[in-house]
């Protein structure tokens, strides 16, 4: 058993506190093109006998981040960022450079910048939205830090190396796949490397609004309640001001002794957030020094029995699973032109909510969420097989789940936090997903925590499906994946199943689906085919409509993904085709079936 503790996690996340609602502050964006090289062998983070370069005051040229250049004819420099080719932050390095495709090892990046820091400017930070998976960062050949995890944010002040000219960020990217790892060695999805989100510069005064919380009272619908958290020199004794305008909310409060103070207010003119009233209200939150403005809905989400309850009612969660993949331009999405198309598509299907697995994703899509009126599940991606016997492999999954809880934590759309995805039992992962739900619930006890768990033969018998994982005692929504049809037997297998609930707790089901080559046509059991598709989403909606204690599900998937585990010439090439739309955008038949089953479900509420 391999129990590998890290003396001092803090080496493996320096990263700072995140800087809340970096989303809405003034920034300087340092998107664009990029400098790169690729170093397969990481000659430029350790010298020949595999010392860190880092790891010494002198760290000598051959370390690629200081961007060193020959002085004299006769010096010896084997690299240099202004001669190598250039690749486009935000994005993927696989679909930009066609040589990177497959790569999996370490990227070197570099942006030079001239920097003058605005008057009213007292601090620098720099903001990365995320890369994938490790980021060790220099600014002028100093180290800021490290990062582990790719799909949540991160920041490092950068107040006391920034210069007037030539400033140069180094960040080494490496998305090797680790069997420690957060998703580990194994995933049904491509490991896009890369600065694969936005980059910016945000400027801050000394004293700074670092974090916020407001929310509907869980206990009390006419009480909002929240705290704010002030950083930097005075934080104690600060008076900070919320308003919200349109509740004709204007507040003061004083921090305490370390900068934090609570509040809540009434107000008997909320107008809750909802799918079908996703009302947003302007907040802002001010210091003498420091403003943040943000738009917050607010609405309660509970269970009750087996029933969710959003603002107290019954909704029945009509869902679509998302990968985080643009696939008419190719490889990941990143920007809001991307998630308009995403949920765009799931909108059109009839969707009220969607499942974005199996990581979270970019800020814009759950910001466009709040404002399109669709609920949100977001994942951690602690996938399949974990090292769940592991500390710093628990460490680094708490430390994702706390980001990500850190960035959305105000956004009305997301209502479940999902903590994994079909990962096996042992009584190692059981505590591993234990401590992380605790650990959830202490960061966020507003929201309903889940996980898409395994289903089971009910007493041996095959004909009666039913979820017995351990973990399923601690989650508020028991969810889980079935393949009944794809991957067990064939789609009239459906008829023969039941389904039996033990625990009084809402139930979805996360996933299930078959694949479909847009544009093959066959007969309903001709596996591949576009009928066999339809006809697995028909055996399957038919058998949803008879489980009763079923609050909603989410088919796997909206949209055709690479994978590098699918390979069937001709059908699949490396892309998974469980998709409802095809790697071209175009719908297949069983999209139809769906859209058609969600009208019925919509016009009866
Ligand atoms: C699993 C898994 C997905 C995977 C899907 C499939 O349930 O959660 O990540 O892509 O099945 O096999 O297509």
């Amino acid at each position: 058993m391999l129990v590998m503790v890290c003396a001092n996690f803090t080496q493996l996340f320096s990263q700072e506190p995140l800087l809340a609602n970096a989303y809405n502050r003034p920034s300087h964006s340092l998107n664009g093109e990029w400098k790169y090289i690729v170093d397969p062998y990481e000659t430029g983070f350790y010298n020949f006998h595999s010392i860190q370069y880092d790891k010494s005051d002198n760290p000598g040229t051959g370390a690629y981040y200081t961007n060193s250049k020959p002085i004299t004819k006769s010096d010896l420099i084997e690299y240099d960022f202004d001669l190598s080719d250039s690749i486009r932050v935000p994005g993927d390095w696989n679909t930009q450079k066609e040589r990177l495709f497959y790569y999996e090892g370490t990227v070197w990046y570099k942006r030079s910048f001239d920097y003058t820091k605005t008057k009213t400017a007292n601090r620098v930070f720099l903001y990365f939205e995320a890369i994938n998976y490790r980021a060790d960062v220099y600014l002028n050949g100093k180290k800021l830090g490290v990062h582990i995890g790719g799909f949540t944010p991160f920041n490092f002040e950068a107040t006391d190396l920034l210069q007037a000219n030539d400033n140069f960020l180094t960040v080494k990217v490496d998305n090797k796949r680790k069997g420690d790892g957060v998703p580990a060695l194994n995933t049904d999805w491509w490991n896009y490397g890369g600065i694969t989100r936005d980059v910016k510069l945000i400027e801050t005064p000394a004293q700074i609004i670092q974090d916020y919380s407001i929310q509907l009272d869980p206990t009390n619908a006419s009480q909002l309640q929240g705290f704010v958290k002030i950083a930097g020199p005075n934080a104690r004794g600060t008076l900070v001001r919320i308003k919200i305008p349109e509740l004709t909310l204007d507040k003061e409060i004083v921090t305490d002794s370390i900068g934090s103070a609570a509040f809540h207010f009434t107000s008997h003119k909320i107008q809750y957030w909802s799918n079908r009233n996703p009302y947003l209200y302007a907040v802002t939150i001010n210091t003498q020094e420091d403003t943040v403005i943000d738009q917050i809905g607010f609405r309660s989400i509970k269970t009750s029995g087996p029933n969710i309850l959003l603002n107290g009612e019954k909704v029945y969660l009509r869902g679509i699973c998302i990968h985080e993949e643009n696939v008419l331009r190719g490889g990941r999405a990143y920007s809001l032109e991307d998630a308009q198309q995403l949920l765009t598509w799931a909108k059109e299907l009839g969707c009220n909510y969607v499942r974005l697995a199996h990581y979270p994703h970019n800020e814009h899509m759950v910001r466009l969420a709040d404002k399109m009126g669709m609920l949100v599940w977001e994942e951690n991606p602690v996938y399949w097989t974990i090292l769940f016997e592991n500390e710093a492999t628990y460490q680094n999954a708490q430390n994702q789940l706390a980001e990500v809880i850190a960035r959305d934590k105000n956004r009305a759309s997301v209502i479940i936090w999902s903590m994994a995805n079909e990962t096996p039992l042992s009584e190692a992962r059981n505590q591993f997903l234990r401590r992380l739900i605790t650990k959830a619930r202490q960061l966020d006890p507003t929201r309903l925590i889940s996980a898409a768990l395994l289903q089971n033969n009910f007493n041996g018998n095959v004909n009666i499906k039913t979820i017995d994982d351990p973990v399923a005692d601690a989650v508020d929504v028991i969810s889980f994946n079935q393949y009944l049809g794809w991957y067990d037997g064939l789609p009239k297998k459906c008829r023969d199943v039941t389904w039996k609930f033990l625990q009084n707790k809402p139930v979805l089901m996360s996933e299930f689906g078959g694949d479909a080559k847009q544009g093959f046509h066959a007969d309903s059991l001709t596996r591949f085919s576009e009928e066999y598709q339809e006809y697995l989403y028909r055996e399957t909606l038919n058998m949803i409509k008879k489980i009763p204690q079923l609050q909603g599900f989410s088919p796997w998937i909206l949209v055709d993904f690479r994978s590098p585990r699918r390979n069937l010439p001709g059908i699949q090439d490396g892309w998974n085709r469980k998709g409802l739309i095809s790697s071209e955008g175009v719908k297949k038949k069983a999209y139809y079936v769906l859209k058609n089953y969600y009208g019925e479900l919509a016009s009866k509420k």
